[in-house]
């Protein structure tokens, strides 16, 4: 079960306004497109990924000694050699071993998942992070790309528990011929087609939903709180209208936090829990998608 959870968030507020001052975009444009109102931007991958996993060891009665495993997703690594999670093990004293994880934006969701299957396995205590700096790779004179992105971390402790808070089910997909539609080379900056991610966002986010809540044996009237991805608002409410998820069962943080790729999952999860809309007992859809693409589903019955 999940045992303790952090954020970590650059201290720099970029606004709106911010960017229509230096680029030919405004504040309308952004919000009615997206939802965005700011973001969060600066710091390293590496630093946001240890406060917010030192925040969540804190939270579950724990330092890192006491943790068997370290995954950390992100697509924007300090470094290509060695992994960003390297890092993170050395800051906070990891006893056991650490890997990154890059399925892009469903990065979160594909490493609890695997962290789940190590709980299976055997391991007691896993540390699992979603931390990513996209303004790295953000061409910042390209509107169509500088005005959705943003920094952060959000971090969970998975412990082997015999409690009721469980990983019910999961789905996780990918197709790589669609890869050229969301893509960054070495060196380079991010490219996405936002329309073509728009359409296959919707569908990915549905079916694989469905499919995780039909493995779980579990109906959408179960679910307490839909946590998406916080790519754009118009793809997470017009996948929450098709699968029939009223508003207030989503969460929603992409007006202040833009979207921060494998971080958003558990940045939106974390907000729900401090704003108390999960409750022991309750049941939880995370659903992301993103480069590959891929797509990732898991229903929880959260612990308390
Ligand atoms: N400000 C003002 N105008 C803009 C901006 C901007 N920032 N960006 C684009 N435009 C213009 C375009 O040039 C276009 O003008 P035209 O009609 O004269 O050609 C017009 O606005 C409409 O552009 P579209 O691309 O069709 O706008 P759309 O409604 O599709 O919104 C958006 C674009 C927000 C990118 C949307 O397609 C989207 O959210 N797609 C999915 C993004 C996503 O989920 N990505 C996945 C992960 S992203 C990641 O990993 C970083």
């Amino acid at each position: 079960m999940v045992t303790g959870w952090g954020i970590a968030l650059p201290d720099k507020i970029v606004t709106n306004e911010d960017l229509s001052a230096r680029l030919d975009t405004s504040d309308a444009w952004i919000t009615e497109r997206t939802g965005i109102k700011e973001r969060r931007i600066g710091g390293s991958t590496s630093q946001l990924a240890i406060d917010a996993g030192a925040k969540a060891l804190e939270r579950a009665g724990l330092t890192g000694t006491d943790i068997d495993l370290l995954v950390l997703a992100t697509a924007t690594p300090d470094a290509l050699v060695p992994g960003t999670s390297a890092t993170v093990q050395d800051a906070l004293e990891v006893a056991g071993g650490a890997f990154d994880v890059n399925a892009a934006c469903s990065g979160f969701v594909y490493a609890l998942v695997a962290a789940h299957g190590m709980v299976l396995a055997g391991a007691k205590r896993i540390l699992v992070i979603g931390s990513e700096t996209l303004s790295r790779i953000t061409d910042w004179n390209d509107r169509s790309i500088a005005v959705l992105v943003g920094d952060g971390a959000g971090a969970v402790v998975l412990e082997a528990t015999d409690g009721p808070g469980q990983l019910l089910s999961w789905d996780l997909g990918a197709n790589g011929s669609l890869r050229h539609l969301l893509c960054c080379d070495h060196g380079g900056y991010l490219y996405m087609n936002g329309r073509e991610i728009f359409r296959h966002a919707v569908h990915a986010v549905v079916d694989s939903s469905t499919k995780a809540l039909e493995r779980a044996g579990l109906s959408v009237e179960q679910v307490d709180l839909f946590v998406p991805h916080q790519a754009n608002a118009r793809i997470i409410s017009a996948a929450s209208q098709r699968l029939g998820i009223p508003a207030e069962r989503c969460v929603i943080t992409i007006d202040r936090y833009g979207n921060t790729s494998s971080a958003s999952i558990p940045l939106a999860l974390v907000d729900a829990l401090e704003t108390g809309r999960l409750e022991p007992g309750g049941i939880v859809l995370l659903s992301g998608f993103g480069g590959g693409m891929t797509w990732a589903s898991a229903v929880l019955r959260w612990g308390g």
